[in-house]
């Protein structure tokens, strides 16, 4: 059986991966393709209890290195469980963040080495990478906009609020953003920026002429 394809979401707060990554499993499946929507940090039992200790309490709740050692404990349950076992199915998977993420926001944005990542991610998940990246980009202040009124509008609902990161100054938000930028320029046959400040059904229609490119789909 041919194996699945691994394709990534990245981008900073607020660029509206989540409703992206949701459009693009519909449509795939609409075109006979069985597909995972999953994420990170989670995607595994285990994964999500690590996620709940990364993403809510106060930001300074962890240093930058024990941060970057509970994502790649989560990434290891969730590449092993999850990823690997549905792509060798055929499954695509379609994942919300992963080892762009951790470049740009522990690397880029709180300064540990790129060296250190890099190491670790040879260690714990080995060569394995996404055979397409779709990296959604908007300027700082519209993505922590958008994800202060999305988080108000929610608020109902949360159980802990899973702002830690956007609770982070603006400083280390751009330097995320030009992180990210960094990293698609110097991984251009794995990467593709997308424009996210134009409306949601512009955003969509790139990406899946994006996607339709890459995989040759009809
Ligand atoms: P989300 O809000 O997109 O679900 O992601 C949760 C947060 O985790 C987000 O603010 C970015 C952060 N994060 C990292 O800092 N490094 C990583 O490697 C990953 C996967 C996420």
């Amino acid at each position: 059986m041919e194996e699945g394809k691994f394709i990534t979401f990245e981008g900073g707060e607020g660029v509206g991966k989540s409703t992206q990554l949701a459009r693009l499993a519909k449509a795939l499946s609409a075109h006979g393709i069985d597909v995972l929507p999953t994420r990170e940090p989670g995607g595994s039992a285990g994964a999500e209890q690590i996620r709940d200790l990364l993403v809510t309490g106060v930001v300074e709740r962890w240093t930058p290195i024990s941060e970057l050692l509970l994502l790649f404990a989560a990434r290891a349950d969730h590449v092993e469980k999850t990823i690997k076992p549905a792509l060798s199915c055929g499954t695509w998977v379609l994942c919300d963040r992963f080892s762009d993420s951790t470049l740009a926001y522990q690397g880029y944005g709180h300064g540990v080495r790129l060296e250190v990542i890099s190491q670790l991610h040879d260690l714990v998940v080995g060569k394995f990478q996404p055979d397409f990246t779709l990296y959604l980009d908007i300027n700082v202040d519209d993505g922590l906009r958008r994800a202060n009124n999305r988080k108000r509008l929610s608020s109902h609902e949360l159980v802990g609020e899973e702002d830690r990161f956007e609770r982070m100054n603006l400083p280390f938000h751009e330097k995320i953003r030009n992180g990210f930028k960094k990293i698609v320029d110097e991984n251009s046959d794995r990467c593709i920026l997308i424009d996210a400040s134009k409306d949601e059904n512009c955003v969509f229609d790139a990406i899946f002429q994006a996607v339709k490119g890459r995989f040759s789909l009809a």
